[in-house]
């Protein structure tokens, strides 16, 4: 019996978890079986694609490892291969592909000597139609929750290129272990797609459990700049097919005792962004949601950003927080209205389960609220229509609804 068998097997009777070191090779099984005669580079673990700004012609690849590499890509179908310097900082290596072609399959490989890990994938966002996965705190105390959510997700939504977590991906930021176990039970669902996280109050939890800067999270993503040399890696935008998206920050409470200027650094930065967004739809990504279910009324996060959603015409927000699915459908100054942002509140991708009570603002919740399961949301975004489907882990479909542009809106004109 070789040993990837025994590994199996071991898995197969449920004792990986008393041989941790065992469940993560067999995790890291595909990515560390190379081709062409090549030995396996096993301490490259961890292997994330970054979101860039433009993700048409660049990506940032993020794994762990102690021991200096390179990457090998080439277009798929080209002979020619090239060759990227890596940069490696806390033992998080780094490597920014540049100049590649929009709506393109490459694939790449680190490489060491005579060892490298397998070849992996690498799509480039075109202009138009695409598909993407939206999980929302994943935090857990046992992660095969969190894998599990992710792996009935990829296996569903094989096609989606991009994956989006918006915070909390972990229950603590500043624990080293956590991430790993993070990252190991992503395998599956960040192999091959573009992972644009954002930043939760988890993130921001010092080992101690008092409010801290969220270093752990800076370190693990390499994000496009947002010009807030204070906030760099905070808050960001990027374009993806039909779609201009902004990951913002929600973390006043955590941080402005840290660090002040978090709101009007955003908000600068979000006005200029929007004025110069040229996609079909504007979706923000946040952390924190809008609503205080518990006095049935909008919350202080409401408070700095409805009036600025509503001034800027942002299509879609997508919150998280608090652990349950919740559709408020279209909110105009402040009112149910049949025009302005529709505000979406994902449920949990993790174990850490919240109760949350019914209000009139919601269109669509989970009818049992205290057996909610885990759910994530499938996105197809095309330049004229945005549609949604949001599906527990055991099948079930919470929602599903589409949005359309009332015409089409040519790149540039808004
Ligand atoms: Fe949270």
């Amino acid at each position: 019996m070789n040993r990837r068998w025994f590994i199996k097997i071991l898995l197969a009777l449920g004792l990986g978890a008393y041989f941790p070191s065992l469940a993560e090779a067999s995790r890291l099984d595909e990515l560390h079986t190379p081709q062409d005669g090549y030995q396996p580079l096993t301490s490259v673990k961890f292997l994330r694609q970054v979101i860039t700004r433009d993700s048409r012609t660049s990506r940032t690849l993020m794994w762990s490892s102690e021991e200096p590499s390179q990457v090998e890509w080439q277009l798929v179908g080209e002979e020619s291969a090239h060759f990227a310097a890596v940069t490696q900082r806390n033992s998080i290596c780094s490597c920014t592909l540049t100049n590649l072609k929009p709506a393109s399959l490459y694939r790449f490989r680190i490489t060491a000597g005579t060892r490298a890990t397998s070849w992996q994938k690498l799509l480039t966002a075109g202009d138009g139609a695409f598909q993407m996965l939206i999980f929302a705190d994943s935090q857990c105390e046992r992660y095969e929750v969190w894998q599990r959510t992710a792996d009935i997700a990829a296996e569903i939504f094989p096609e989606a290129e991009l994956v989006t977590v918006i915070g909390d991906l972990v229950d603590n930021g500043q624990a080293d272990y956590q991430w790993r176990a993070w990252h190991l039970a992503a395998t599956k669902i960040l192999s091959g797609r573009t992972f644009a996280p954002v930043m939760g109050n988890h993130e921001c939890y010092g080992v101690d459990w008092f409010n801290a800067l969220p270093t752990g999270y800076l370190e693990q993503f390499a994000l496009p700049d947002n010009g807030a040399k204070n906030f760099r890696g905070y808050f960001y935008s990027f374009d993806y097919g039909a779609a201009h998206f902004v990951a913002l920050n929600t973390q006043f409470a955590e941080l402005d005792a840290l660090k002040t200027g978090l709101q009007s650094a955003q908000e600068f930065f979000l006005r200029r962004d929007i004025a110069n967004a040229n996609r079909p739809w504007n979706v923000v990504l946040m952390h924190k949601d809008i609503y205080d279910y518990a006095q049935d009324t909008f919350n202080d996060i409401a408070e700095k950003f409805l009036e600025l959603f509503d001034e800027l015409a942002i299509d879609v927000v997508f919150t998280g927080h608090l652990h349950t699915y919740r559709n408020r459908g279209k909110i105009f100054a402040r009112t149910k209205s049949s025009h302005g942002t529709t505000y979406v509140m994902c449920g949990r991708a993790g174990d850490q389960r919240y109760v949350e009570p019914h209000s009139a603002i919601d269109d669509v919740t989970a009818s049992d609220l205290r057996g909610e399961a885990e759910s994530f949301i499938a996105l197809n975004i095309s330049a004229d229509e945005l549609h949604l489907t949001c599906r527990t882990v055991d099948g079930k479909i919470l929602d599903d609804f589409t949005l359309t542009k009332p015409t089409r809106h040519p790149y540039g004109q808004r």
